[in-house]
């Protein structure tokens, strides 16, 4: 089983994949914890081109798809193994993650349509989640939640990107989960959604 928490900074992803990762191991799951970008040194990379201020921009986004899309193919050797091996895989982001974000601002619908087909493209080899989860929380909620310095907490910006999330959750069958709400809520919210998968009662 491989399950992906999305959703944008602050939606409480790492506080949920830590009560996530215990719940299963308290019924006996082996669980690995995968997050995106990865520690290799293409993720390293990244990390330090999102801290950039033109992170945003048309040309650096398109340079982030291409180098997610090669941090993530590694990533996908790891997910083998462990799927292999028995164990469940939580991923802190996932390939939609690249539908969400790496997107181009401001472009008229057509040459949006082509960039997402190259997005989709340039994934074509990566591995889907069996399960996605969003944490759908509200952009302002996001930022306060934040420390409110890097580029990407811009309030336009993070709106465009929750929409964005919110109609991939339509088109792929994502888990929508309220996120304003206290952490307990939330994680019961995510219990409700896997313990059917799991044969499990919350
Ligand atoms: N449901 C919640 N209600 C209030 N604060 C939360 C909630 N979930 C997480 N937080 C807090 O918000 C901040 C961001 O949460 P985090 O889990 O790091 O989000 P993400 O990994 O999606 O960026 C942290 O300080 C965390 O303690
Ligand atoms: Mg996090």
């Amino acid at each position: 089983m491989y399950i992906c928490l999305e959703g944008i900074d602050g939606s409480g992803k790492s506080t949920q994949i830590a009560l996530l990762e215990k719940w299963l191991k308290d019924f006996g799951y082996d669980v690995l914890r995968i997050f995106e970008p990865t520690n290799s040194p293409t993720g390293k990379l990244i990390r330090e081109i999102l801290k950039d201020p033109r992170a945003t921009e048309d040309n650096f986004q398109k340079t982030l798809a291409l180098l997610f899309a090669a941090d993530r193919m590694i990533l996908m050797e790891t997910i083998k193994a462990a799927e292999g091996s028995g164990k469940a895989v939580i991923s802190d982001r996932c390939f939609y993650s690249s539908i969400a974000y790496q997107n181009p601002q401001g472009v008229e619908d057509l040459n949006r349509k082509f960039y997402k087909d190259w997005l989709y493209e340039i994934n074509k080899f990566v591995k889907k989640p069996d399960i996605v989860i969003l944490l759908d929380l509200d952009v302002e909620k996001a930022i306060s939640r934040c420390d409110g310095n890097d580029s990407f907490e811009n309030k336009a910006f993070l709106e465009k990107i929750r929409n964005r999330y919110l109609e991939l959750a339509k088109s792929n069958d994502f888990f929508v989960i309220n996120a304003n709400n206290g952490v307990n809520k939330v994680h019961t919210d995510i219990k409700m959604v896997i313990s059917p998968k799991i044969g499990r009662c919350v």
